[in-house]
């Protein structure tokens, strides 16, 4: 399978979960680049239902090494606790996850100031996961953060931490919030440190010797190219690269290590948070949120749905060099007909093929449509590509067509047997 860095090509929650569960048969190491336990990657297996925040997904196969690279933002209170849910369920965690000691630490006042940021922006708030995330690479921008390797340094941690938390309590104060009790916060952390302790290495070494054992490395995206810090619909992003050069930067494997490139995509378009989706549609919302999809795996927020945006996926496949597509959740739009796909954008009379940089001119722009007869059956027990009806081959290879990449895997439902290779 060779080195292959797995992205979402839309506004998160494409299926990554599912896909790099897939993936993962063929692929020695999983690794996550950057994001935090803002994720929530789902995989659906022996009628359970597992849901991934900051641990990568290739953790329910046997014999498989995950890693939680640099680039990661660590809660260690949120890394336990998913270590011990996944214990609870069954899965062995020892030697199969290895943490980086150069990640950067959530601390409770990145959580705090989140929240607070939110409530007082009012209405222009980003609609963020309130997980820290955007405080805690904002300290790490400012050269002013905490890594896993301070942790795992209980006098220094809690010097450091003492420092920190003062500056921003005087913070919090200011903003009319409670301040964070030191001591507190210094021992659960601790606590957390000494669980963490086996799994801390440095886990750029380990992917390099990996890479010269010939292992497979599958890279494990978070969020999606349009909640990218660069690249996305900024403001209303993630605060790290979560296109394809982020997995390099985010795990110290070079872009010269990587051999391919896979961006997973919905058959339509949902968005959770605030910002803007051209392709928004109230019906095709409320018609799968009536069937139970399309609620957040990590915050339960409903997802805001539209149809399938070309122009996004087209800019996606170029910002991350997409060889191959794995479009999912084909099954969503078994009893939509016609069946929308947004070609072009109008913006003050002039046709786009891009979306613009600014968020206000992205929010302007009017989808143009073309449209497919819909195939009004379930597709959800197809194994191959010749048992779906024609009306849905044709619409997976127009998107294809329009993105401009190989389809090379399509989901019909959420477990493993519900995939088509091609
Ligand atoms: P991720 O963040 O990209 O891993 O995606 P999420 O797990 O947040 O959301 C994707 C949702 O779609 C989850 O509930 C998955 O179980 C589900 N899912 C993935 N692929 C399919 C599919 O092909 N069909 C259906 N019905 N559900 C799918
Ligand atoms: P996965 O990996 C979908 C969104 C939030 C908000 C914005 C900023 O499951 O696809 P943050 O808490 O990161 O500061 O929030 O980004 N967001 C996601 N949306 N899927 C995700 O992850 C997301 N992670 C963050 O809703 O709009
Ligand atoms: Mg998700």
């Amino acid at each position: 399978m060779a080195n292959t860095i797995l992205v979402g090509a839309q506004w998160g929650d494409e299926g990554k979960g599912k896909i790099i569960d897939v993936l993962t048969t063929k692929a020695d190491v999983i690794v996550r680049s950057q994001g935090g336990n803002n994720a929530g990657h789902t995989i659906v297996h022996g009628g359970k239902t597992y849901i991934l925040h900051l641990i990568p997904s290739g953790i329910l196969r046997r014999g498989k090494v995950c890693v939680i690279g640099n680039g990661v933002v660590v809660d260690p209170i949120a890394l336990v606790n998913e270590i011990e849910q996944l214990r609870r369920a069954g899965l062995k965690i020892n030697k199969n996850l290895l943490v980086s000691d150069c990640a950067h630490l959530v601390l409770p006042y990145h959580r705090a100031l989140d929240e607070q940021r939110e409530l007082r922006t009012g209405r222009a708030k980003i609609g963020t996961t309130k997980r820290g995330i955007g405080p805690a690479y904002a300290d790490k921008a400012a050269r002013t953060g905490l890594r896993v390797s301070d942790l795992m340094q209980p006098r220094l941690f809690s010097k450091k931490l003492q420092a920190k938390n003062r500056e921003n309590n005087a913070v919090l104060r200011a903003l009319g919030a409670k301040a964070i009790d030191h001591d507190e916060v210094n021992k659960s952390y601790l606590a957390a440190a000494t669980k963490l302790r086996p799994f801390v290495a440095n886990t750029v070494v380990y992917l390099h010797q990996a890479i010269e054992r010939r292992k497979n490395l599958l890279f494990e995206g978070a969020q999606g190219t349009f909640l990218d810090i660069d690249h996305g619909t900024y403001p209303y992003v993630t605060s790290s690269n979560t296109t394809a050069g982020g997995a390099s930067t985010g795990t110290g494997v070079p872009p010269n290590r990587i051999d391919r490139v896979v961006g997973v995509m919905k058959a339509y378009t949902t968005r959770v948070g605030e910002g803007p989706l051209p392709t928004e549609d109230r019906q095709l919302s409320d018609l799968l949120h009536s069937l139970g999809r399309e609620f957040g795996a990590t915050t339960g927020r409903a997802r805001r749905c539209g149809w399938f945006d070309a122009v996004a996926t087209r800019y996606a496949a170029l910002v991350n060099g997409i060889d191959e597509i794995a479009i999912t959740n084909l099954d969503g739009l078994d009893t939509v007909d016609p069946i929308r796909i947004c070609v072009g954008y109008r913006l003050n009379g002039k046709r786009l093929g891009v979306p613009p940089c600014d968020a206000v001119q992205l929010d302007n722009c009017e989808p143009i449509y073309e449209e497919m007869p819909g195939w009004n059956q379930s597709t959800t027990s197809a194994k191959k590509l010749s048992q779906l009806p024609r009306a849905t081959r044709d619409y997976v290879k127009r998107l294809g067509e329009l993105t401009g990449a190989k389809v090379s895997i399509i989901s019909v439902g959420p477990t493993r047997a519900q995939t088509i290779f091609l």
